[in-house]
């Protein structure tokens, strides 16, 4: 496995593979911090293409100036070995300044998508999102490039931000990784100490919850939203919501009466870390 720090040296160990006749680069970008989640991503990559790059950096210009940039979990040495045993045949590990050299000025953002759920609650997250993501697009130049559905709108905006500007990849979403309780793994979980994360796995108990209600027949998404604030208010009473919705899957609207399938989300705060969580209700036809 071949580790790069510079945009030179990455693309040229890109070049190089597919000279060596590598036909498809799969490209699996995160923060490090590795986990299930993020390996079940280089499995994918790995199953579906020639040669698989993981590129790994806490991206600054996502988080807000009160956000967790300092204290964003960092573990380089266990990331590469996972990324070893995962079979990536390429790491990139860009600093800050090889990212955002001095007069960087240009930002990539996505209109509607963007606004709502996260991008009201981070002002500026998806723009800093979007800007690394179309840099390491770029960068790369991947045939495909894979992203965990746990952050379900961040994979909604760049899958909107390809088609925008006319991005030649595909954009695969793979399933969220829970633990055995439910809780969707997070790089942020290791922030939490054991009673923040005994309640945390209130966040899945709850979206399982507003998919018995939706199966059970419950049209009205306030009563959805209800049932699950005040599941979540009696198990995980550390936590803060920030905002649980009822959304249509593709344009992210609120939806009010549930006749088709639907996405619940939800974000809670708690005192040491803030967790997004969601899951997928299709309503079948017959009961619509
Ligand atoms: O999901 C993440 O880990 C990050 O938002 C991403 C996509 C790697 C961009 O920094």
């Amino acid at each position: 496995m071949k580790v790069a720090k510079t945009v030179e040296e990455i693309r040229r160990i890109i070049a190089d593979a597919r000279a060596d006749g590598a036909g498809s680069v799969g490209l699996v970008p995160t923060m490090g911090a590795l986990h299930e989640g993020h390996y079940s991503l280089i499995n994918a990559a790995r199953c579906e293409c020639d040669f698989v790059v993981v590129s790994i950096f806490v991206n600054p210009t996502q988080f807000g100036p009160n956000g967790d940039y300092r204290e964003y979990p960092r573990s380089i040495e266990d990331d590469l070995a996972g990324c070893e045993t995962h079979g990536a045949d390429a790491v990139f590990v860009p600093s800050v300044d090889e990212m955002y050299p001095a007069g960087f000025a240009t930002t990539v953002g996505v209109a509607g998508l963007a606004e709502s759920m996260e991008g009201r609650c981070r002002p500026g997250h998806f723009d800093g999102v979007c800007t690394v993501v179309a840099k390491l697009f770029s960068i790369v130049a991947p045939d495909v490039a894979y992203f965990g559905a746990k952050d379900y709108q961040q994979a909604a905006v760049i899958k909107r931000m390809a088609i925008d500007l006319d991005l030649p990849l595909r954009i695969v979403v793979c399933p969220t990784v829970r633990e055995p309780d439910g809780m969707a793994m997070s790089s942020r979980n290791a922030y939490l100490d054991d009673e923040q994360r005994a309640q945390a796995a209130a966040l899945s108990e709850s979206l399982h919850l507003a998919e018995r209600l939706v199966r059970e027949g419950k049209r009205n998404a306030a009563e959805v939203i209800e049932g699950v604030r005040s599941l979540l208010g009696e198990k995980a009473p550390l936590g803060e919501i920030d905002y649980v919705a009822v959304i249509e899957p593709d344009s992210l609207e609120a939806v009010e009466i549930i006749e088709r399938d639907v996405v619940i989300v939800l974000a809670v705060r708690f005192p040491s870390a803030r967790l997004i969580d969601n899951m997928r209700v299709d309503v079948p036809k017959a009961s619509r």
